[in-house]
């Protein structure tokens, strides 16, 4: 993938973030949903690759738009991009006016991003220290003492990421009893797995289940921080079972680790932030337009870039 590829990926999640933060605060979590994913296909198709979407909106009977399968793309030059995106990653941060709603896409060579079906994962996340050590077949508190140990931390000062879940409450009460302190999130496990691989988020673990697709952005994101992810599928019912196994994936109880969710050295991954959260700041609009805040980063290269971008509205965007 070329490298300059990076700066078109931004532009994709700023226009969807753009358009989806109208509705911040506005109770309605669909309307934003719907924008996002709207101004995202719009931008896709300036893009010079010849993309498939691996992760998406669902499948094709459930989603007009952006969904598995769909191409994606100006299709012109012979680069077969493997997508996985979430136009707006936390719908009802937007509609109740709450922190971490980004909008989020990566890219790999074709044939190198888990196809994960829509079911949760329970996850472990952590940055580059301590990207060695964890193992979500240990417990919680083997894992918390491995970490702390190799960030050469006292155990009470790691802080771990936790979305405020009741399905959570038995995780909450080891993590409390090993002394760690606790963040509780209402939405957003994937930039929080970012974050615990960004200097200064104040951020060390993510652990827990949520969204299984969220555990393959994370990953890709993770692969170009140097952090690491595990994963194991938890389908909530029989259906959810077979539609693992029917997307290919034989042992449901396998966990999966980060270049099993992300494979190959050319990984890109770029994010806008929608509502301010730990790692980026939201869309702000102005009286001629609006900023937006980035990131952008390629496994190859190991860049990470934070884009500060100012948008003017006295036109309409041109993408061409
Ligand atoms: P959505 O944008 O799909 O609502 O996802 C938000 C999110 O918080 C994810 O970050 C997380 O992985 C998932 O939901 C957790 O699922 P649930 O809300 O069912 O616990």
């Amino acid at each position: 993938m070329d490298k300059n590829l990076a700066l078109d990926f931004v532009r994709v999640t700023e226009a969807a973030a753009l358009a989806c933060a109208r509705w911040m605060g506005k109770g309605d979590a669909n309307a934003a949903d719907q924008a996002a994913v709207e101004a995202m296909r719009t931008v896709f198709d300036a893009v010079d690759i010849d993309g498939t979407i691996v992760i998406g909106e669902g499948e094709r009977d459930e989603a007009p738009m952006l969904y598995i399968g769909e191409k994606v793309g100006t299709g012109t030059k012979r680069m077969k991009v493997d997508i996985a995106l979430d136009p707006l990653e936390c719908t009802n941060s937007v509609a109740f006016g709450r922190h971490n709603a980004i909008s989020v896409l990566a890219a790999a060579e074709a044939g190198n991003i888990l196809h994960a079906p829509d079911t949760y994962m329970e996850k472990i996340a952590v940055g580059p220290e301590a990207k060695d050590v964890i193992d979500l077949g240990e417990s919680v508190e083997t894992n918390l003492k491995r970490i702390a140990k190799a960030k050469n931390y006292d155990i009470t000062d790691l802080t771990v990421v936790i979305l405020e879940r009741e399905r959570h409450k038995d995780l909450i009460s080891r993590v409390r009893k090993t002394g760690a302190r606790i963040h509780l999130i209402l939405d957003g496990d994937v930039s929080a797995a970012m974050a615990t691989a960004l200097p200064g988020t104040g951020v060390d673990v993510l652990m827990g289940t949520g969204g299984a697709p969220e555990g393959v952005l994370a990953a890709a994101a993770l692969r170009c921080l140097g952090g690491a992810i595990q994963g194991r599928l938890v389908p909530r019912n029989p259906q959810e079972a077979a539609r693992c196994k029917q997307m290919g994936i034989k042992n449901i109880n396998k966990i999966f680790k980060t270049e099993e969710l992300a494979r190959g050295n050319n990984i890109m991954l770029a994010a806008t932030g929608v509502t301010d959260g730990d790692m980026l700041k939201g869309v702000r609009y102005t009286s001629t337009g609006a900023y937006t805040h980035s990131i952008v980063m390629r496994s190859k290269s190991g860049t990470i870039r934070f884009i500060s971008t100012e948008h003017h509205f006295t036109e309409e965007p041109d993408y061409h």
